[in-house]
């Protein structure tokens, strides 16, 4: 069976916990793409080049879940030769036998446009550096000013901005708890994989 569900959305929104339930729940890979761009970004030298030879090794890399990291994928992440270098992998993931979700920014608009589901997770800024200082600490207002900046590179850069697909259903999780935001998303696979 081929089924992909897309899940974009700005950091800290939630995804990446909706992707993993999601594959856990029924049976799929999951690529949380975001590490391909920190992994180049970690890489330092030239970032076309890091992308054109990501191995594994570069993606068991310790340090890519720091804000640094975010912020560096999210600069190289703007250059269109980093984006080509990474969208074959990306697109043979989305539809390997046995279904796949995929986390990111550009999944339903550019990799998988055909993708079964597509979710676009959202949350207001405040809400999401909320989340992400709980987890990583320091100072909330320095988490929040990443945020925005990042938000803002990603949503404006000219090749594969941060935007829904005109056909994504939208989940805004400021409001919801994880738990519930899940349950939608689950419900969303639900419905699609019995053709409701
Ligand atoms: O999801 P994340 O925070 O790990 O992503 C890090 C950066 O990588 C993000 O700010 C922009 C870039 N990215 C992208 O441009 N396209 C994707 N599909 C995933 C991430």
């Amino acid at each position: 069976m081929i089924f992909t569900v897309a899940i974009d959305g700005p950091a800290a929104a939630g995804k990446g916990t909706i992707a993993r339930t999601l594959a856990s729940r029924f049976g799929f890979a999951h690529l949380d793409t975001g590490l391909l761009y920190r992994a180049v970004g970690a890489k330092g030298g030239d970032p076309v080049a890091a992308a054109r030879g990501l191995t594994e090794a570069d993606l068991a890399r310790p340090d890519l879940r720091t804000l640094a990291a975010g912020q560096a994928a999210s600069r190289v992440a703007v250059i269109p030769e980093v984006r080509a270098a990474l969208v074959e992998f990306q697109r043979r993931f989305a539809r390997q036998p046995g279904g796949a979700v995929l986390d990111g920014r550009d999944i339903g608009t550019v990799i998988c446009p055909e993708a079964e589901v597509k979710l676009y997770v959202t949350a207001s800024p405040e809400v999401r550096a909320h989340r992400r200082w709980l987890e990583v600490g320091g100072d909330e207002a320095q988490v929040l000013a990443e945020i925005k900046e990042r938000d803002r590179r990603d949503m404006g850069r000219a090749e594969a901005p941060l935007r829904p697909a005109p056909d994504a259903q939208v989940l805004d999780t400021s409001t919801l708890t994880i738990d519930e935001a899940v349950d939608l998303a689950v419900r969303a696979v639900q419905a699609r994989l019995e053709g409701r």
